[in-house]
């Protein structure tokens, strides 16, 4: 990865950007265009901006700094994670099936359902860890494979390596989303993925105050049809937010490796604590994906789910945490904790999360950047 023709890690790049400082005032904080419209010197001559739905200078900085953390050539930054799953799929044609994840993000999962299907898109899910049943789910119609790895909220594995072959045998393009590790942990584009999605509300952004979203590519032709999308639907990231992205994303190497290394301890916690049955974390050597992650990210993330006892012990846990927070969403620097049955993945129907285990045991935390005796203080009050 080069700054400027130097090269430079991942932990540089998130603090410098592409550009690093202003060349026309020397600004080392990314200048705010807040201006919806360009003027131009003459007829048939631009300044190389427009109109800021086409293109604003703020964004384009976040877009190209985010692409280039993914390996990729290009990036768009949309509104919410939401609206860049939305481009994605925008990426297809009436007639064409889709494969996800069956461990999903509530939302992308309403997303196929409610929307998508009533376009005309066949949407399917499958359990991306085994090939076998990826296979089984595949019809001469599909165009995608849609995983999240880790999955949300059980922590599954899928090997990307091996998707990726089986998705390019077939023409059937392959995208990750990346939200629960970011580029700094695993790196899909390298793993053979053709497109990488994002929540960029969640670790990227990093404080819990800015909704965002990115969709990240190698190819051109997917650049210039993803172009295309995000002028034409206008769900664009604003200056401001793309500024604030670009603020919080120069501290992303440090969150992360305090959010990993507190997540580490307390899922060592949580997996000797007598009321806790199961905890979900691919850092734990017992998970059962533990040697696929290692094999594709670098880390472990900072996501440990967990099952209690008890299905009463959810409601005491979540009335008696004093310091962490009872709410959805994750990757910040607050650590936060889910109770996803009711959350995060309410839109999808009880007999699928009973098979997946998303059930009134199950919580979710993100953790943050805190004293890790103060979060682990706080969990075992709670629990007692
Ligand atoms: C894995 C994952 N993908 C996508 C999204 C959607 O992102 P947003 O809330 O920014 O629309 C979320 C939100 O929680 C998520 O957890």
């Amino acid at each position: 990865m080069e700054f400027r023709g130097f090269p430079v890690h991942d932990s540089t790049k998130v603090v410098r950007g592409t550009l690093g400082w202003d060349d026309t005032t020397g600004a080392v904080s990314t200048p705010l265009y807040l201006s919806a419209t360009f003027r131009h010197p003459s007829l048939g001559q631009t300044t190389g901006w427009d109109y800021s739905r086409q293109g604003n200078p703020t964004r384009r900085e976040l877009e190209l700094t985010v692409a280039a953390l993914e390996n990729g050539t290009d990036g768009f930054a949309f509104t919410t994670g939401m609206s860049a799953v939305a481009a994605t799929l925008d990426l297809l044609t009436a007639g064409d099936e889709v494969v996800f994840s069956e461990d999903l993000y509530g939302g992308t999962y309403r997303f196929a359902v409610e929307l998508a299907s009533r376009h005309g898109l066949t949407c399917r899910f499958a359990d991306t860890r085994s090939l076998s049943q990826v296979e089984a789910a595949l019809t001469k119609h599909t165009r995608l494979l849609f995983v999240e790895t880790p999955s949300n909220p059980m922590m599954r594995i899928s090997d990307l390596r091996s998707l990726a072959q089986l998705c390019h045998e077939r023409q059937i393009l392959l995208a990750v989303d990346n939200t629960f590790l970011t580029p700094l942990v695993q790196k899909p584009l390298d793993l053979g993925a053709d497109l990488v999605v994002h929540s960029g509300s969640k670790y990227l952004a990093g404080h819990n105050d800015v909704l965002a979203g990115f969709v990240v590519t190698a190819h051109h032709e997917l650049a210039e049809r993803l172009t295309l999308i995000a002028k034409t639907s206008g769900a664009v990231l604003s200056p401001f937010d793309s500024w604030l992205v670009l603020r919080g994303l120069k501290t992303l190497d440090i969150r992360l490796e305090r959010q990993q290394r507190n997540a580490v301890r307390l899922a060592n916690f949580l997996t000797v604590h007598p009321r806790v049955r199961e905890v979900y974390f691919p850092g734990l050597e017992t998970h059962e994906g533990h040697s696929i992650h290692r094999s594709q990210a670098s880390g472990p993330g900072a996501m440990v789910s967990f099952r209690v006892d008890h299905p009463a012990l959810v409601g005491q846990v979540l009335e008696k945490i004093r310091l962490i927070i009872f709410a959805e969403s994750l990757g910040g620097v607050e650590t936060l904790l889910t109770f996803p049955q009711a959350q995060t993945h309410a839109s999808i129907p009880e007999e699928l999360r009973r098979r997946l285990g998303v059930d009134d045991t199950l919580m979710r935390l993100s953790v943050g950047i805190e004293h890790v005796e103060d979060l682990e203080a706080d969990l075992a009050q709670a629990l007692r």
